[in-house]
């Protein structure tokens, strides 16, 4: 028997160099005990894993990806699960596409749990102020399902970067001072702030997004359980919100039953909140969240952009930042209602660098129009427009499926293959940093825009 000691609960570097040396030598996987340092010690003196040999064998990085979300769940026998994969890997070096598997459909219910509470930590965690000699620092607390908190740190820095916070959790804390991320010991409830000021804002943020549309009050427990809701200032607002919604919502549902069908309301539902967890490519890791489109889905019209920019991703709702105002000035111009169109994005996350405590938008590539796809075909198939309107080139890549200019098609329909009728104009953010004839520009946006609203008019 052997025994290998790793050094913290998520120590996946430990594992994949244990277990490599150990596969290499073809230890079995019932020869092989996994141990955490600091948890119940299972042999005194472990002998230590031995040293990689050359000639190791490789494994699809997929693999890998597998392994480190499952590194973080909290099954005692996972270390174990993904070593034995690893041997079958070894002699098998397909059986990552062997679908009907079980160990390798365990490993990766695993991973989806992992992947789930690392975005639940990521959307319910709630910062409190709270003063010290240094100023305001922000503190929250967590208790996450997983060994998760390391795996989401850089997440954390990244998007708090110029504020001073401790996340606290039972058993690790984080302690970012702006410029070096620290850590600490589990904490307790106790320890973290209750209520403070800023909840205030929080809450009226919170009240001001409020959708009764997209209340589905079981969707929304299995989202967003109970268990966090009493370190969320705004769910304190639910009970009420979701009073007036009820009236509110009831209208908007029969009107939109009317005339679309409630079948095609509950599907378009469901595509968005299985979204909201996507991870079709790697942009889910950037961004807040994933923003969904919005409209009604009986619009004639639909508009899809690039992607959600800085105010989009935080607010989750498409086109409500600078070129969202532009393009609501451009269609009133224009005498085209936007309540009447469903507007949408062909990269559903925030996609950026930072520099400094400004994230500035970077072009999503053709691999991520591509995964994204995915969704906004789902969107078309549903509400099926007589209409779309491709906002720029990434819009028209995405419909098109290929890369086009809009110099070449702008001005006139094309068919989709998907059937409809499509037409190319300007993305607005285009029209906010044209330098040259920018009226000119606008006005021919709003031009554009014009000819597609009689357009879908006379195809309705
Ligand atoms: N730009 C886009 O393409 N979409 C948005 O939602 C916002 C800005």
């Amino acid at each position: 028997m052997r025994a290998v000691r790793l050094a913290a609960s998520d120590d996946f570097e430990g594992w994949r160099d244990a277990a490599r040396a150990l596969a290499m030598i073809r230890v079995a996987p019932e020869e092989v005990v996994w141990q955490v340092a600091g948890e119940a010690d299972l042999f005194e003196a472990p002998a230590p894993a031995p040293p990689a040999l050359p000639g190791a064998f490789s494994v699809p990085r997929a693999f890998l990806e597998l392994a480190e979300a499952v590194v973080c769940h909290r099954d005692p026998e996972r270390f174990a699960l993904l070593y034995a994969f690893l041997c079958r890997l070894r002699d098998r070096p397909r059986a990552m596409e062997d679908g009907a598997d079980p160990l390798l459909r365990r490993l990766e219910l695993m991973a989806k749990a992992v992947r789930r509470d690392m975005h639940k930590m990521r959307a319910f965690l709630r910062f409190r102020e709270v003063a010290d000699d240094g100023g305001p620092r922000y503190v929250a607390w967590f208790e996450p399902e997983h060994h998760i908190v390391r795996a989401n740190a850089g997440f954390f820095v990244r998007r708090f970067a110029s504020m001073r916070w401790s996340i606290l959790t039972p058993h690790l804390s984080l302690h970012w001072d702006g410029a070096m991320l620290t850590e600490g010991p589990g904490a307790s409830k106790a320890e973290a702030p209750d209520g403070d000021p800023a909840e205030a804002v929080w809450k009226t943020y919170y009240a001001a997004i409020f959708n009764p549309a997209r209340v589905k009050v079981g969707a929304m427990l299995k989202e967003m359980p109970r268990k966090y809701w009493k370190n969320m200032p705004e769910t304190a607002l639910v009970p009420q919100l979701l009073k007036g919604a009820q009236a509110r919502e009831t209208e908007m549902v029969a009107a939109a039953a009317a005339r679309v069908g409630d079948n095609v309301g509950k599907s378009w539902a469901s595509i968005r909140d299985e979204a909201m967890g996507c991870t079709r490519c790697e942009l889910y890791k950037c961004g807040t969240q994933t923003v969904f489109g919005e409209g009604p889905l009986d619009a004639r019209i639909v508009f899809v952009g690039e992607q959600p920019g800085d105010q989009e991703d935080l607010a989750g709702k498409p086109f409500v930042g600078p070129a969202g105002q532009l393009l609501d000035r451009a269609l009133i111009d224009a005498g085209v209602d936007r309540k009447r169109t469903y507007v949408t994005n062909a990269v559903k996350h925030f996609k950026f660098v930072r520099r400094g405590k400004r994230r500035i938008h970077d072009k999503p590539d053709g691999g991520e129009i591509a995964a994204c796809r995915w969704w906004l075909q789902q969107e078309l198939a549903l509400i099926k427009p007589p209409l779309t309107v491709a906002l720029g080139a990434t819009a028209a890549r995405a419909l098109f499926g290929k890369v086009v200019t809009i110099s070449g098609l702008r001005g006139r329909p094309h068919e989709l293959p998907e059937g409809g009728e499509t037409w190319v104009t300007v993305h607005p953010s285009f029209l906010l940093r044209v330098r040259d004839d920018k009226e000119a520009e606008y006005a021919r946006f709003v031009e554009d825009l014009r000819t597609i609203g009689k357009r879908a008019k006379a195809l309705a």
